[in-house]
């Protein structure tokens, strides 16, 4: 199976994403930087890191030494990060975008994400103020948002007259949030997938259905649960700090799913969550 070549969606913005991106979550920030120079020799174009990852810097590196954080290079590749919730707010959320930037040592970022909705604390409005004001000044490309319900984007909408371009929520076979994904294709959000393995436990999902597809394409397990996604449509960030599964997770496209078989992967929709439950969690 080949690596690639990885589509990109285009958003409501008009900016084009790669549908698959590395996501870097649970890795040290020296570690970092040798897992994504590593995708970014694999093929990869696409980062996924935020502040509370602590690990900003180690991307910053990746980019530099590879070539990719500045000049003729930076633009083809796509860099999304995320705001501490802590720093929500209209000062704040600019004064930790200088600091972002400056560990990811380059001039802009693709993507800016408020991370959590906090719906117990929402100050999402004066930090998408600030968002607008960024994106003004050409320090952002692309306004996103995480883990927000619908009822979070209808406040939001309300609130500032925007919807972001970007809901990234956790959505893998057994948590596929369908109401959030209508939500979002309604209203021309383009949805990204995080946990899109559930950390790995979506793996064996199933009763042996995720096994018994990926035999009968000769692929592996995780292939299959990703080419799921990508035929939903949806973007990606699977994270592995191991080049053979970096190249595995992007080699999606020499083979599709029957409709039986995709079938068979929604029919496992379930109750359980792998992450966080965004009305009451707070990442500070
Ligand atoms: N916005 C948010 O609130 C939020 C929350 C959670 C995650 N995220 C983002 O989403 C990204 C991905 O989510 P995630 O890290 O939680 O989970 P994930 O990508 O579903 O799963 C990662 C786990 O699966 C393993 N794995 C990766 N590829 C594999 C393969 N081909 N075969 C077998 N095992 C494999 C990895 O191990 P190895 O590394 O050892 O290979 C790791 O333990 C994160 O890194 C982060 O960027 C965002």
């Amino acid at each position: 199976m080949t690596f690639g070549p990885i589509p990109d969606i285009t958003l409501a913005d008009g900016n084009r994403i790669p549908q698959i991106g590395l996501g870097v979550l649970r890795i040290d920030d020296e570690q970092t930087t040798p897992v994504v120079e590593s995708a970014i020799d694999a093929g990869y174009r696409h980062i996924d890191t935020a502040a509370g990852y602590n690990n900003e810097g180690g991307v910053g590196k990746a980019l530099e030494h590879s070539g990719y954080a500045t000049g003729e290079r930076r633009k083809d590749i796509w860099v999304t990060t995320k705001l501490r919730d802590s720093e929500q707010g209209y000062d704040s959320a600019l004064r930790a975008f200088d600091r972002q930037i400056g560990l990811l040592r380059t001039d802009y970022v693709d993507m800016y994400m408020i991370h959590w909705p906090t719906p117990f604390d929402w100050r999402s409005d004066e930090t998408w103020h600030a968002f607008v004001r960024l994106r003004d000044e050409g320090r952002v490309r692309t306004l996103g948002v995480c883990n927000f319900l619908p009822e979070n984007l209808e406040r939001l909408h309300g609130e500032t007259g925007e919807y972001p371009s970007v809901n990234q929520i956790e959505l893998h076979p057994t948590w596929q949030q369908r109401e959030v994904v209508d939500y979002c294709r309604a209203h021309g959000i383009a949805v990204e997938a995080y946990s899109p393995m559930a950390r790995g436990a979506d793996l064996d999902a199933g009763d042996g259905v995720i096994g018994r597809i990926a035999e009968a394409h000769g692929v592996s397990h995780a292939q299959v649960i990703l080419r799921w996604h990508i035929e939903n449509g949806t973007i990606i960030i699977p994270k592995s700090t191991h080049r053979e599964r970096q190249v595995e997770n992007a080699s999606l496209f020499g083979f599709a799913l029957t409709a039986e078989e995709h079938a068979a992967i929604d029919a496992l929709d379930g109750p359980v969550r792998a992450g966080h439950d965004p009305r009451t969690f707070s990442y500070s």
